[in-house]
């Protein structure tokens, strides 16, 4: 029986690891305490649960007083790394939601501290696990296309999934690092692991003219704003998610300030909502990737370009298409049409991954789990985005990440 404690008591915390680890896996998990900034939502856990959980919101005391086997990190993004390394340094291991951390001098930290300590980081790549992915990396591990040479990437949210994250403290730059970080982590995840290959050298461009000041018709948030009755994206806090939000965030706002139905038009919002870029390969493939937050509709595509034929993959309106290319142009459609989604979070995907994470595992034969390289690798490709927008220029991930991987200074 290994004893966590979680750091980060909000929606993540909550409904994905801490509901779980005490309704569902008694037998091989204790959660031991609970930290969060904002009290209230550390207490609410406990009492949501109805168990006795500690509530703190001093990290170090938590763990000088619970000596946790384990610390779960489900903070903002730009707080990960605080509590990784201080976890580390107590002689913990540590589980840490996506995105690793959100800029190359944390990553540093964390990769240093993982190095010195000896003790173990596993990022929670979620998406690793979902049924329509594994079945895109099962075919190309099989070698359907063969050698790969170029992959075409799209990601579309759409204006519900995509505006939410303009809502919330994602929308700015200091919390999230960008979508290129916070979201895209997952989508340059999923390419590295089905490429079975790591990134060189990014070149991007961004923009923001969906979100952000661009109408009149404006206010500080959904609740007390004059054009509620009119604006098409208006948000209710105390209806949505069935009163979760009301509870989690709207009655906990006295204690840090901080809401989550912040206008989608505000003038602080400062990431972009549309980007696009270039990666190479380190075995020689080229990746074109776009991300777009305000989609008519939600959609992945990607496309494989090998020696053997292309391979389509899109889950365009809840329907997973797969289509093979062979060499003569003869088109060959694996069938997903009888393929149920597994219940749970995110697809089955939670489930599935949070049983690895508690149970443990002893085989992983598609590398479902995640260690700090490739968490380091797939925000890689979006900390040397976001340097290349900034800096109007490529970048190569040596740039902050050769100290530790030195092999990639020889691309
Ligand atoms: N894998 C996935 O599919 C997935 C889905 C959702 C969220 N996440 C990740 O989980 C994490 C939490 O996201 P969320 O949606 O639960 O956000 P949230 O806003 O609901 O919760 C974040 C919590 O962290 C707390 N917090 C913020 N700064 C802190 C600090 N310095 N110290 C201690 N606590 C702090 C906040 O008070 C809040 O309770 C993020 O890193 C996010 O990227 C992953």
């Amino acid at each position: 029986m290994k004893t966590y404690a979680l750091v980060g008591a909000g929606y993540r915390g909550l409904w994905s690891y801490c509901e779980p680890i005490v309704q569902d896996y008694e037998d091989a998990a204790r959660l031991v305490g609970v930290c969060d900034i904002n009290w209230k939502r550390a207490r609410l856990v406990g009492e949501y649960l109805r168990r006795d959980i500690p509530a703190y919101t001093d990290f170090d005391q938590m763990l000088r007083e619970k000596k946790p086997d384990v610390v779960i990190v489900t903070t903002r993004d730009c707080a990960h790394e605080q509590y990784i390394c201080k976890a580390l340094e107590a002689g913990c291991d540590v589980i840490t939601e996506k995105p690793m951390t959100t800029d190359d001098a944390m990553c540093a930290h964390i990769l240093e501290t993982e190095r010195r300590t000896g003790h173990r980081v596993t990022v929670t790549f979620n998406c690793r696990f979902m049924d329509f992915y594994v079945k895109i990396k099962e075919l190309l591990a099989d070698g359907i296309v063969g050698d790969i040479f170029s992959v075409h990437y799209e990601w579309l949210l759409d204006t519900s999934h995509g505006a939410d994250y303009f809502r919330r403290w994602h929308s700015i730059r200091a919390n999230s690092g960008s979508l290129l970080i916070h979201k895209s982590t997952h989508h340059f995840d999923l390419a590295n692991w089905f490429l079975d290959d790591e990134p060189v050298k990014v070149n991007a461009f961004g923009t923001r003219r969906f979100y952000g000041p661009v109408r009149k018709e404006r206010g500080e948030r959904c609740r007390d704003c004059p054009y509620r009755r009119s604006c098409e994206f208006y948000f209710d806090i105390d209806t949505e998610d069935g009163g979760r939000l009301k509870m989690l965030y709207k009655d906990c706002e006295d204690v840090d300030g901080y809401f989550r139905d912040r206008c989608l038009f505000s003038d602080v919002i400062d990431i972009e909502d549309s980007v696009s870029l270039n990666v190479r390969y380190a075995k020689g493939a080229v990746m074109s990737y776009s991300l777009t937050a305000h989609s008519p509709y939600e959609c992945m595509k990607i496309v494989f370009n090998g020696a053997r034929g292309r391979l389509e993959c899109d889950n365009a309106f809840g329907v997973e298409t797969i289509r093979f290319y062979d060499r003569d142009g003869q088109c060959a459609t694996i069938d997903r049409s009888r393929v149920r989604q597994r219940p749970g979070g995110h697809g089955g995907s939670d489930p599935a991954m949070r049983d690895r994470l508690f149970r443990g595992w002893t085989e992983d034969p598609l590398h479902q789990m995640a260690d700090t390289r490739a968490g380091a690798m797939s925000i890689g490709i979006g900390i040397a985005a976001n340097k290349s927008v900034k800096e109007d220029r490529a970048v190569y991930l040596s740039e902050f990440l050769g100290d530790f991987y030195p092999e990639m200074k020889q691309h």
